[in-house]
């Protein structure tokens, strides 16, 4: 690997799954716009997610990551940016009374607009269109000229993630997330399902865990975590131009940071070792995610880590395996042996949902909740028998009552789907299906952490 690396020395590689731009001169003038507005989020944020990353990687703290497939214009608001946050608040309360462990809230919200495809070409009847690849680049209407990559778009995105990233700010510190409020994040959609009662009850025994803390002197005042949280961004490191135009170097370490997420993600689709995205991800000094689908051998997940991170440093590289539900345990368990063999620090995560894409009888493009389920109990199940530790998990969600997954409490079916499938991308596990699973990770982390204590305990009777 070429060791010079610049903002711009991805575009000395194959770039995969970029558009094709037909006015270069509008492409020009975007990149050189997008180069002098504001970064989004700061560099010292940026290494306080790496160090809670970090603590993922030593079993100390777990990493919840979610949000939409693909963000969008049409949808944007403040009430959608809300209820997923507030959900993700609801899961990592359910998640860290259970397993006594710090949550990092990662979603992936204000960036999170282009979209990797399997296909260049989109075929309705007889008609061939540029596929859609995310309201970043083009639109999703089945016409030529919506299909069009239009870099414009790419301003329209920053916007939207800057005033995303506003809002989010605002709830993490301005007094919504913190933890007396913990009853009123429950939606009111959800409240009346068997979830929504098994969350009042926790949400009950914390608030009487408040009560005895401030009785003792605990307050917010005195321990900032009841009244605020950090929340930090990411997206999928996809859009070159974009990323590129956004990177700027950190004047308190003189080392670049990418500051349009404080986390970026390489997908299954670029992950070559040869990739443009690779190749812009290792000068970035961003914590970085590295999906790993089947088919990534062994040999090419450790070249890729020492591309990703030569210094091994803990925090830096996240591993977000998504095999499907039937290969979690034969494709796992042999990338996790070759990394404990080299001793290499990483934080293990589990998208159970980009390897359980299926198309439903009647066409639409859903996937089963019971699958997922699978998916992470495997994640949870090999790590135990490799003793590495399930570091977290990374899930398509919204706060939105939607029906675009099958299976879950209320027991969706394919006839289901139509009536409120509002995915631009892939379908979403909605606020009953994410906080169902909450629950399944806090019983997993239950059982890791009584495991723990009981190790602990043996190991110290034998001191
Ligand atoms: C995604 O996370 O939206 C995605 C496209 O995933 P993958 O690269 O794992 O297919
Ligand atoms: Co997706």
């Amino acid at each position: 690997m070429n060791t010079t690396w610049s903002p711009k020395s991805w575009r000395t590689k194959p770039a995969r799954q970029l558009p094709d731009y037909k006015d270069q001169q509008s492409l020009e003038s975007v990149e050189q716009q997008l180069s002098v507005l504001p970064p989004l989020v700061f560099a010292g944020e940026a290494r306080n997610l790496k160090a809670q990353l970090a603590r993922a990687a030593n079993g100390e703290a777990f990493l919840l990551q979610g949000g939409d497939c693909a963000e969008s214009f049409a949808e944007f608001g403040a009430n959608k940016i809300r209820d997923s946050f507030r959900l993700m608040l609801q899961m990592s309360v359910v998640m860290t009374f259970a397993g006594a462990l710090p949550i990092v809230k990662l979603g992936r919200v204000a960036g999170q607009f282009a979209k990797p495809r399997s296909s260049d070409k989109e075929t309705r009847g007889d008609i061939i269109l540029p596929s859609y690849r995310g309201d970043s680049i083009n639109n999703l209407e089945f016409t030529q000229e919506a299909r069009e990559p239009d870099p414009e778009r790419m301003l329209k995105a920053y916007h939207q993630s800057a005033a995303t990233l506003n809002l989010l700010r605002a709830f993490a510190h301005g007094g919504y997330a913190d933890l007396h409020r913990v009853h009123k994040w429950n939606l009111g959609f959800v409240k009346d399902s068997p979830l929504g009662e098994r969350y009042e009850d926790l949400a009950a025994r914390i608030e009487q865990a408040l009560s005895f803390m401030t009785a003792c002197g605990i307050t917010g005042d005195t321990v900032p975590f009841i009244r605020e949280t950090s929340f930090y961004t990411s997206h999928e490191a996809l859009l070159l131009p974009y990323e590129q135009a956004l990177t700027r170097i950190d004047s308190t370490t003189n080392e670049w940071y990418d500051c349009s997420a404080h986390f970026l993600w390489i997908g299954a689709r670029t992950n070559q070792t040869d990739s443009a995205q690779i190749e812009f991800a290792r000068g970035i000094h961003n914590p970085i995610g590295l999906k790993c689908g089947p088919d990534l051998d062994k040999d090419s997940l450790l070249r890729l880590i020492d591309t990703l991170n030569p210094k091994n440093e803990a925090g830096r590289l996240t591993l977000i395996s998504r095999m499907g539900h039937e290969h979690v345990e034969d494709k796992l368990s042999p990338l996790i042996q070759a990394v404990e063999e080299e001793g290499r620090q990483v934080v293990w995560s589990c998208d159970p949902m980009h390897g359980n894409t299926i198309t439903s009888n009647n066409g639409i493009k859903t996937r089963k909740f019971d699958n997922v389920l699978d998916e992470v109990k495997g994640f949870f199940r090999t790590h135990r028998a490799e003793g590495t530790h399930p570091g977290g998990i990374h899930l398509e969600l919204t706060g939105q009552n939607v029906t675009e997954c099958t299976g879950g409490a209320e027991k969706i079916v394919d006839e289901d789907l139509a009536s409120r499938y509002h995915t631009h991308c892939d379908p979403r596990l909605n606020a009953n299906q994410s906080l169902e699973l909450a629950f399944l990770v806090a019983d997993e982390l239950k059982h890791l952490r009584n495991n723990k204590s009981e190790k602990d305990y043996i190991k110290a009777a034998a001191e």
